[in-house]
């Protein structure tokens, strides 16, 4: 019998939006004052949309369902998919509606975000053809709530894709509400690696203390990996976990990190790379996409894309990798 064809190396669901980025403004906001900028940067943006945009720049086929409007932001983002050879074709779209849109105020030291969600929120079940999506070998979903016309069938929309026989990862992202709906731990029975960063595994498990939501989830997902920003990335599989040192860069902004180690990881994983190898090149993708504006500029030029690659090739092995086994809890 002939293997499937599978013209996607991965499928995304997932959010779409315009990042407009002001560099340098104050970290406290004083009211009805003129505050001045002292740069901007227009980007594209959403969790899911970085991810989609910085594998294909990898060199994986990615096919992206999102819903964007006919306005210029979202013609925006479709001209910069596809430039990066990400195929939309399937992306829905809402007319006369408006695309998401996040102004992110990039401080010194922290950062402020105010996400206009528009159409973001209107992507359902029904907008989604699996026939395309199961055309891949891999399925990514992100942002589980800020699509909250998909959220509470996003555990059937998975059942569905994991019958098809496709491998999952989800990667949660922040709830903008605060509320951090339990569907979420009913969707990871059908997840194969699952991806929030340090607050969002403390939040869907409603625990306070890490150690708790790792030995909690690391029973419900095959292979768990926590984004630690700055400290780099772990990884919990039964018994084993890894842990590996963030890759050191000079920051411009931390915005999509988390979306470009997930992009790293997962290029690693449909490779059938060890766990600390796809955690070492996360660690490289999401330290590389904080040295360009937003979370999509240090991928697209080939040049940039040409010293990502010397940077993997040049790592330090051994030393920048430190591995343990036989334990739970891996928090160093
Ligand atoms: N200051 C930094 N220096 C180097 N790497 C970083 C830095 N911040 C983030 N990263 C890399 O990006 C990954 C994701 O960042 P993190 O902030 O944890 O996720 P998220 O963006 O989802 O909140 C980290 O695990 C790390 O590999
Ligand atoms: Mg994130």
């Amino acid at each position: 019998m002939n293997p499937p064809v599978c013209p996607f190396d991965v499928a995304i669901v997932g959010d779409c939006c315009l990042d407009l980025v002001l560099y340098g403004l104050p970290d406290i906001l004083p009211p009805e004052r003129e505050l001045q900028a002292e740069s901007m940067a227009m980007r594209i943006g959403g969790s899911a949309t970085i991810s989609a945009h910085n594998l294909s720049c990898l060199g994986n086929a990615v096919g992206f369902v999102f819903a964007s409007a006919d306005d210029s932001f979202g013609q925006f983002c479709r001209t910069r998919l596809n430039a990066a050879k990400v195929d939309t074709t399937r992306a829905v779209d809402r007319r006369g509606g408006a695309t998401g849109v996040t102004v992110i105020l990039q401080h010194a030291h922290l950062r402020h975000m105010f996400t206009h969600a528009g159409v973001i929120a209107s992507l359902t079940l029904e907008d989604i053809d699996l026939d395309y999506v199961c055309r891949a070998r891999h399925f990514h979903m992100a942002s589980y709530y800020l699509q909250r016309g998909l959220t509470p069938d996003i555990p059937e929309l998975l059942r569905r894709i994991k019958g098809r026989g496709l491998t999952i990862s989800m990667d949660p992202n922040d709830d903008p509400d605060n509320t951090w709906d339990r569907t979420a731990l009913d969707a990871l029975q059908y997840v194969d690696v699952f991806m929030p960063n340090e607050n969002e595994a403390c939040r869907i498990t409603g625990e306070d203390n890490l150690e708790n939501a790792i030995r909690f989830l690391v029973q419900r997902v095959p292979l768990l990996v926590i984004k630690r920003g700055a400290q780099g990335a772990s990884a919990f599989k039964s018994a084993d976990s890894w842990h590996v040192p963030a890759y050191p860069v000079r920051v411009v902004d931390a915005i999509g990190a988390g979306d470009s180690f997930d992009a790293g990881f997962l290029h690693g994983y449909l490779r059938d790379w060890t766990v600390e190898r796809c955690l070492e090149f996360g660690n490289l993708t999401g330290a590389w996409s904080t040295t360009a504006s937003g979370g999509t500029d240090a991928f697209f030029e080939r040049e940039s894309q040409e010293k990502l690659w010397q940077a993997w090739s040049l790592r330090g092995t051994g030393s920048s990798l430190r591995k343990k086994h036989g334990s739970r809890s891996g928090i160093h």
